[in-house]
């Protein structure tokens, strides 16, 4: 197979033709430009400016300048051939405290921005939360507290009533897991605290406030297509052990069923209540939060990323259990490289969740790139990893599930959260210290795939 011939590698007539193709980013990947236009501090400005948090004191104080430079990234998205991008606004450049009018500043970049995506013939899809929590909202208690569900409607819908001549697509939430608890319980991600009943109290909230926001928005404008990402691993049990098993179940309820089951039965599965409610979870849900919560939507947000192996573990905290990544785990994350492990995790939501369609709204690679002599970026690794999981993608589709679209992870390479510049995942090569944007040779087949996909007869 040539690297470039991309209709040897997907069986791309499975896929509809209306397929919806995109990349994402996230505002504070690559915004940078932290302290202008009236942004306010979020808990990731916080966080990465703390000492110890993120690797080698990493913040996304400048990252990819995109701010300064999306002209130029649009181009660039245009021209490799990407119809959608899947990005998000800084709740705190929208809304610098958190609460109160809309920056018009902030208004104004995003609709300039848009306008550019439409002027390319970019579909935008707008997440409006990507974990860019206002410092102020945290320091009144972040998710934690039942008021920052509240105020996170207010901001919903007076953004939606802003954009909603520009967007349709909307996304309340990002991986509601990684806020709540990496970033509660965990403490690996802002506001990095490590206090279970805390991210128990934070996930409920998150449900809810997508509950809350999607009520807003649906009177506002009945016509918008509105939906959740959830970030849906594969758990699997390292051994055929009942203790293991049972490990597996507990974790997968924890990390996935807590955020689907909600949105998608209104209620929290009893697996569900057996692992929080001694961390609080009945006593922080009030009469009437699962039918918000559960209110249609009109899609499903996948993110997927890995298979992980769990196994029984006494000492293994409020899971009493141990993760590791399957084999392969090769990418520089560790990560596994296991593309059935998305087509089992979209079977997976057709099957036990919803009949609405699917969009993987993330699906990528880090691998460790650089730059060759002859100035290019080969990254042989990420094609095969696009290609192996856009398959995996028409696998679940040939087997019956409502599969409409996939963006990449990422368009560029970005600000890896806690881990710094250290992780790469771009189609897009980023020289941080220059804002050089080379595509990678993946950056290249992925548009190749697209154009190959419209040339089907
Ligand atoms: C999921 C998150 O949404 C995104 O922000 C992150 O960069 C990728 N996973 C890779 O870790």
């Amino acid at each position: 197979m040539s690297l470039l011939d991309p209709s040897d590698a997907v069986r791309l007539e499975l896929l509809p033709r209306d397929f919806v193709w995109g990349v994402a980013t996230a505002a504070y990947q690559i915004e940078g430009a932290h302290d202008r236009g009236g942004r306010g501090p979020s808990i990731w400005d916080t966080f990465s400016h703390t000492p110890g948090r993120s690797l080698h004191g990493d913040t996304a104080d400048v990252a990819c300048e995109h701010y300064d430079r999306w002209e130029a990234d649009l181009d660039l998205m245009a021209e490799l051939g990407y119809p959608a991008h899947r990005f998000s606004f800084g709740w705190s450049r929208l809304q610098p405290g958190g609460r109160g009018p809309l920056n018009p500043v902030a208004v104004a970049f995003y609709r300039t921005l848009i306008v550019g995506m439409h002027a390319r013939g970019i579909t935008p899809w707008v997440t409006l939360y990507h974990w860019d929590l206002p410092q102020e909202l945290e320091d009144a208690g972040g998710w934690p507290a039942r008021e920052t569900a509240v105020a996170f409607a207010e901001y919903a819908a007076l953004v939606v009533a802003e954009f909603r001549d520009l967007v349709t697509d909307w996304i309340t939430m990002n991986e509601p897991w990684c806020s709540s608890f990496l970033g509660y319980a965990r403490g690996a991600h802002a506001p990095g605290r490590t206090d279970i009943g805390a991210a128990v109290a934070a996930g409920h909230h998150l449900n809810l406030a997508h509950g809350l926001a999607l009520q807003r928005i649906r009177s506002l404008d009945a016509s918008l297509q509105v939906g959740i990402t959830n970030l849906i691993q594969e758990f699997v049990p390292a051994s055929e052990s009942e203790a293991d098993r049972a490990a597996a179940d507990r974790t997968d309820a924890a990390c996935n069923g807590f955020f689907l089951d909600p949105v998608f039965t209104s209620r929290y599965s009893s697996a569900v209540h057996d692992v929080f409610d001694e961390h609080g979870l009945a006593s922080v849900i009030q009469e009437g939060d699962l039918e918000l919560i559960g209110a249609p939507t009109d899609f499903a947000g996948v993110n997927h990323y890995q298979r992980i192996l769990v196994s029984a573990d006494p000492d293994g905290g409020y899971l009493q259990a141990v993760e590791r990544a399957a084999a392969p785990a090769d990418t520089s994350f560790g990560w596994s490289v296991l593309p059935e492990s998305l087509s089992n995790v979209l079977k997976r939501v057709a099957r036990e969740c919803t009949s609405l369609p699917i969009y993987v709204t993330e699906s990528g690679a880090s691998y460790a790139d650089y730059v060759t002599p002859d100035g290019e970026v080969h990254d042989p690794e990420r094609v095969a990893y696009f290609g192996g999981y856009l398959d995996a993608v028409a696998q679940a589709i040939e087997e019956g599930v409502d599969v409409r679209g996939y963006f990449a992870w990422s368009f560029m390479d970005n600000f890896e959260w806690a881990e710094g510049y250290s992780k790469r995942f771009g189609l897009v090569w980023v020289d941080f210290a220059t804002q050089q944007r080379i595509p990678k040779l993946s950056g290249r087949w992925y548009g190749s795939l697209i154009r190959a996909h419209a040339a089907l007869p």
